[in-house]
């Protein structure tokens, strides 16, 4: 196979990871990587040399094909940026930046006749963006859900065993699996880029990641995870990313895209998804539904997934307008996501209320007058004391939800909103 030259940004897990295997493919040769500080101690190093400076990588005409593994918004976007319009084709791990900058970036990669590979941006080692692109060519597709953070997923899987959401959070950073400031994973922010990153490959279009409604997990509970047991469900952090008219909304036109915590069925394959594993549900109109599990994230299953890029590449490289044939078709305007209000889907809410006689009834007048239907209603605790109610609705828009929630908010007898969480309901 003909020789390759690669430059690469980042030499941190994904890198290490990478460097490792294309130990194994001679033909894609490193020429040099770019990295923060040439004083930092490293596990290992490539053969080839290391510098700070990113532009002897992007000016280097030599090198044919950038390798993104540095992460972040900036000063990244600009050395994609430079290195597309030194006709360079780029292979990227990086969702934040293809979010908010994808549009722009795949519109110069045309202009100048380059490819931008991303396999591992979504779902690490999982080859859930190539299964799309290519394997379901034939297919509109419908909706792609799941469970898109391998972070959140540890730390929602130890929650299970008794252990508070601070405790968690402290073993998933102590074992790695969580970064210092959890606030990317745990509010949802990394799998909306995802989602946005999903929706251009699935619908053509990426979805602006600040439209995108984002719920994360800081406010489960071990007793919500233990009620939503009792009631037969396993709470997850589910991305969402399907057309409007396919989801039950009322809404027809837009795309529904969210990240939220999620009841799923102990029965469903999703529940079954477990520690830092990523489980993606793929609807297509012509194969039905695909689920794919596997590694999320990780230094050799990420690496897997950029080394298949630049294998794919190099493969197709000397072809006459090969890049064409790996670029997804997507406009290059960005569209919204459909907002919250007009979703329709079951609720769990758990409460905190006074043990006073008639609560039930009057919690059922409040649900009654705006169009909510329980299905369960049970109440814990001691008499004359505070008591914990839990409520499984049958199907509610989200905006009936939130008015009910507004006027319970009001009532003398609620003592806390203990949580709202919606219940999985297929796209
Ligand atoms: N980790 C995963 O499991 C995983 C999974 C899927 C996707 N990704 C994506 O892959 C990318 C890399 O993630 P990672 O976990 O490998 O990150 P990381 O461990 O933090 O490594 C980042 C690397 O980039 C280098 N770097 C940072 N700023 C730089 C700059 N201005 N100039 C030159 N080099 C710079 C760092 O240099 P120093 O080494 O000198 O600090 C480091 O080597 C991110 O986009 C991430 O979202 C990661």
């Amino acid at each position: 196979m003909a020789r390759v030259v690669l430059g690469m940004l980042g030499l941190g897990t994904v890198g290490t990871g990478v460097v490792e295997l294309l130990s194994k493919h001679r033909h894609l040769t490193l020429k040099k990587v770019a990295v923060k500080s040439l004083d930092k101690e490293r596990s290992s190093k490539p053969s080839c040399p290391l510098t700070t400076d990113v532009d002897e990588i992007i000016n280097d005409p030599e090198i044919e094909v950038l390798v993104e593994v540095m992460g972040g918004e900036n000063p990244t976007v600009s050395y994609l940026e430079q290195a597309i319009k030194k006709r360079k084709h780029i292979v990227t791990a990086n969702k934040e930046v293809l979010a908010k900058h994808g549009p722009r970036l795949f519109a110069l990669a045309k202009e100048h006749g380059v490819a931008i590979f991303f396999e591992a941006s979504v779902a690490g080692g999982v080859p859930l963006l190539s299964t799309i692109h290519k394997g379901l060519e034939a297919n509109e597709i419908e909706s792609v859900t799941g469970i898109l953070n391998g972070t959140t997923n540890f730390i929602l899987s130890n929650m299970e065993a008794g252990n508070s959401y601070a405790a968690a959070l402290k073993e998933a950073q102590d074992l790695g699996f969580a970064e210092a400031d959890p606030t990317a994973d745990v509010d949802g922010f990394d799998v909306a880029y995802k989602l946005s990153v999903l929706a251009a490959l699935g619908f053509g279009h990426f979805v602006k990641p600040e439209t995108i409604y984002k719920e994360g997990i800081r406010n489960i509970t071990e007793e919500d995870m233990a009620l939503a047991k009792e009631f037969g469900y396993r709470i997850k952090l589910l991305g969402t990313a399907a057309k409007g008219s396919s989801n039950g909304t009322s809404n027809n036109t837009g795309f529904d895209v969210r990240v939220h915590p999620t009841l799923v069925p102990l029965d469903h394959p999703l529940a079954s998804v477990s520690g830092p594993n990523n489980g993606i549900l793929v609807r297509g109109h012509a194969v039905g539904q695909l689920t794919l599990i596997g590694p999320g994230a990780g230094k050799l299953p990420t690496a897997s997934a950029v080394v298949g890029d630049l294998m794919n590449l190099a493969g197709a490289l000397k072809l006459p307008d090969f890049a064409s044939y790996f670029q997804p078709t997507i406009d290059a305007s960005p569209a919204s996501a459909t907002p919250p209000l007009a979703w329709k889907c079951p609720f769990y809410l758990r409460l905190v209320v006074k043990d006073t006689p008639g609560v039930i009834g009057k919690i059922g007048n409040i649900f009654g007058t705006h169009n909510i239907s329980i299905s369960t209603i049970i109440q814990r605790g001691v008499e004359g004391k505070e008591a914990t109610v839990v409520i499984m609705t049958h199907d509610v828009l989200g905006k009936d939800m939130d008015a009910a929630l507004d006027e319970l908010k009001k009532c003398d007898f609620l003592s806390s909103l203990g949580n709202a969480i919606r219940i999985f309901r297929s796209a």
